[in-house]
């Protein structure tokens, strides 16, 4: 298993042709800096132009849909995506849990279709701020890592968590690093129940208003293992400025 930071840009609902050379910018810095891994899931529509502008980095999804294809209109499965140039694909996010009513046994439907596929697949997890103010972080992360996460034999090398708590998703505010190494130690813990022994190695990365200028301290807490990174994703600027940060 790599111990390198893996640095991951969502770019959400943004991108288009135009942002191929913040792509191509970033891929040939993260050429030189071998001791980050580096990836960025643009939308369906960029996945392919992306993958052919930008060959050193990962290329990934920001969702998929759980079936192999069939009377689907406007959805995308796995096997689609990674026909199109993915490696991975991110399920579970908060904003799809928000705007698409996703359910943890949706996410762990999707979670498995995208290994099926033959990808890595990052599983998102966070608490909303009313239920951190009411004490109930660990439990509310607990459970939807329980009932999205993948099952089975082998399946946890192909997994990467998230932990996105939802207030701090582009809002500018974070957790200290004291709170996220707590939340982090709990999912370790978690996916070592889940995992067994196989859970050690599963990379827990930290997403919510991660910037070039907070990046080297949320990144120093204890079971971070990389970032998701949002809005400072989307120039090849503030996204290297975390890579640096991560070295
Ligand atoms: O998936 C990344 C994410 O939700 C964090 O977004 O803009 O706060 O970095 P942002």
């Amino acid at each position: 298993m790599t111990t390198r930071p893996y640095i991951v840009g969502n770019w959400k609902m943004n991108g288009t042709r135009a942002m191929l050379s913040e792509a191509r910018a970033i891929d040939r810095a993260a050429e030189r800096l071998i001791k980050v891994e580096v990836a960025i899931a643009p939308p369906y529509t960029m996945i392919h132009a992306t993958r052919k502008e930008a060959t050193l980095i990962s290329i990934g999804a920001q969702d998929c849909h759980p079936a192999d294809g069939g009377a689907h209109t406007g959805d995308v499965s796995a096997a689609m995506v990674k026909d199109a140039g993915a490696g991975f694909t991110i399920v579970g996010h908060s904003e799809r849990r928000a705007d698409h009513g996703e359910t943890n046994a949706l996410v762990k439907q999707k979670a498995h279709a995208v290994i099926e596929a033959g990808m890595n697949v990052i599983v998102c997890v966070g608490e909303t701020e009313t239920e951190r103010d009411a004490g109930k972080a660990h439990s509310v992360v607990s459970k939807q890592l329980k009932g999205s996460l993948p099952e089975g034999e082998g399946v946890a090398d192909k997994v990467t968590v998230a932990y996105e708590p939802v207030w701090a998703i582009g809002t500018g505010r974070t957790p200290t690093a004291e709170d996220i190494a707590a939340m982090h130690e709990h999912i370790r813990s978690d996916l070592q129940t889940i995992y067994g022994e196989a859970g050690v190695d599963v990379r827990i990365l930290y997403g919510g208003s991660v910037k070039p200028e907070n990046a080297a301290e949320l990144l120093s807490a204890k079971e971070v293992g990389g970032a998701l990174v949002g809005g400072a994703s989307l120039t090849a600027e503030s996204f290297l400025g975390i890579i640096v940060a991560a070295t």
